[in-house]
């Protein structure tokens, strides 16, 4: 255009363009609901179905999320959602209301789903799941007409559909039989069939990361890259639809599932993995697999810091050289403990405290290794996935040819949120090793239970199901 700008320019352009057409998705979205709300009005009908004609280059070409804002003002209704694979097993009653406000209110209960059922069989598994919506339901007071559900399924899965999630491989703590190369949803309908108590309408399937990034972008259009750093870690982006090879067409663009914890399968990480990840990889429940993961997640620093305390015992420098019953035992290490050792505020008397409270007598100095072992560990940890941050995001700048770029990454995840010193490490990283791009970081409001219900609310109207 004949300009010359500066970096700090080019962030600034860039922003301007969003908003404004940002606020023309909504604009165009707002009138169109006001359109279809007297419709259904005028009908007298508690829902409308109901086809729009569109054409046009913006609607068509606009490459952000312009689409799925426009889409997703206009969506109203109650949604069930499930959310599988993360600390905890969740069913949730997640209501969208549209108009002048848009509102989403939530309510969601908690469910344990105790170790013989996760790697017991799949059929005892989903009965599980369906014994704890039928509980919801009745809590809830909402047992009786069919309610669509988008199920959270946070495993890699081979997706064809929205309502299909064909699982890969087990990943985390799971093992159930007769599960992999299943389509998960179909499990969960026959589950509910089996009970014969009541009907549920499986709309989606949606990965963890994929909700996390919609829920973001539902408040910041920017937002393109969906983040979990829980008991697992993976990524999403959008990617443009002429690299996807797998899918034809070359218009717009379409949400990647990363599943990054699987980096490093091939033996590339190799040069930097110690020994202590190669113990803990050997006894877990899927050797050999998920190697970028077990050293990141929260599932797996707590064994990574067992396992380099037992080394340090066993050398002399720790606890009087003696290994503990309570050292020997696997999963000792909660990620909420790496959390409260490393956290500035506690003395190291209190250190020594939580260390007594897992059966570790320890001596002050003791405590002053332990905390190092628990930093250095969370330290690689947080630069690691910094730097898996950073390649997505160089990724995409390269992709659209861009100077800069400037990008919202949704977050979410108890290791991110909760301990001391991680998200600090991870920014500061990316900042870094992507010096090309601005990355902002917005953490998600429960991404895996309003992420899934704002996806099958788009899913049921796309879908154009009479029922609804
Ligand atoms: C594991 C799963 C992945 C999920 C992540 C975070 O890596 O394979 O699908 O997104 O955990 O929960």
């Amino acid at each position: 255009l004949g300009v010359e700008p500066s970096h700090d320019d080019c962030v600034s352009v860039q922003h301007v363009c969003t908003i404004v057409s940002f606020r023309s998705a909504n604009l165009v979205a707002a009138t169109l609901g006001a359109i279809l709300n007297r419709l259904r009005d005028n009908k007298g009908t508690p829902r409308l179905r109901t086809t729009v004609g569109v054409d046009g280059s913006l609607y068509k070409m606009h490459p952000q999320c312009f689409f799925s804002v426009f889409f997703l003002v206009t969506e109203h209704g109650d949604f069930l959602a499930l959310d599988l694979g993360g600390t905890n097993f969740r069913v949730l009653l997640v209501k969208i209301r549209s108009g002048k406000k848009r509102t989403v209110e939530m309510h969601n209960k908690i469910y344990s789903i105790p170790l013989e059922i996760m790697q017991g069989t799949g059929d005892e598994l989903f009965d599980h799941i369906v014994s704890c919506i039928s509980d919801f339901l009745d809590y809830m007071g909402i047992k009786g007409p069919r309610m669509p559900l988008g199920f959270t399924f946070s495993f890699p899965c081979k997706q064809t559909s929205l309502d299909c999630g064909i699982l890969i491989t087990w990943t985390k703590g799971f093992k159930a039989t007769d599960c992999v190369g299943h389509d998960v949803a179909t499990l969960l309908r026959d589950a509910v069939k089996r009970r014969e108590e009541f009907d549920l309408d499986v709309v989606a399937v949606v990965n963890d990361t994929v909700g996390t990034m919609m829920t973001c972008a539902y408040e910041e259009p920017t937002c393109e890259i969906g983040l979990i750093v829980g008991t697992g870690s993976n990524a999403c982006y959008m990617e443009e639809m002429k690299n996807v090879e797998m899918v034809e067409g070359n218009q717009g663009q379409m949400c990647i599932n990363m599943e990054w914890g699987a980096f490093g399968d091939n033996g590339c990480l190799d040069d930097i993995r110690t020994d202590f990840d190669k113990v803990v990889d050997e006894y877990s429940l899927n050797s050999g697999k998920q190697r970028f993961e077990k050293m990141i997640s929260g599932m797996y620093l707590g064994e990574i810091v067992r396992n380099i305390l037992i080394d340090f015992t066993k050398k002399g420098f720790l606890f009087r050289g003696q290994i503990s019953e309570p050292l020997k035992t696997r999963g000792i290490f909660e990620t909420k403990f790496l959390s409260q050792i490393e956290s500035d505020r506690l003395a190291l008397l209190q250190v020594r405290a939580i260390l007594q409270q897992l059966g570790l007598n320890s001596t002050c100095d003791d405590s002053i290794l332990v905390k190092t072992v628990c930093g250095v560990v969370s330290k690689r940890a947080a630069q690691l996935c910094g730097a898996g941050m950073a390649a997505v995001v160089e990724k995409i700048r390269e992709n659209r040819g861009l100077d800069h770029l400037n990008v919202t990454v949704g977050v979410d995840g108890t290791l991110y949120k909760l301990h001391p010193h991680f998200s600090r490490i991870m920014h500061q990283t990316v900042k870094e090793l992507s010096p090309k791009c601005t990355v902002s970081f917005l953490l998600s409001e429960d991404g895996s239970g309003k992420g899934a219900a704002l996806i099958t609310a788009v899913g049921v109207r796309l879908r154009g199901d009479p029922t609804n």
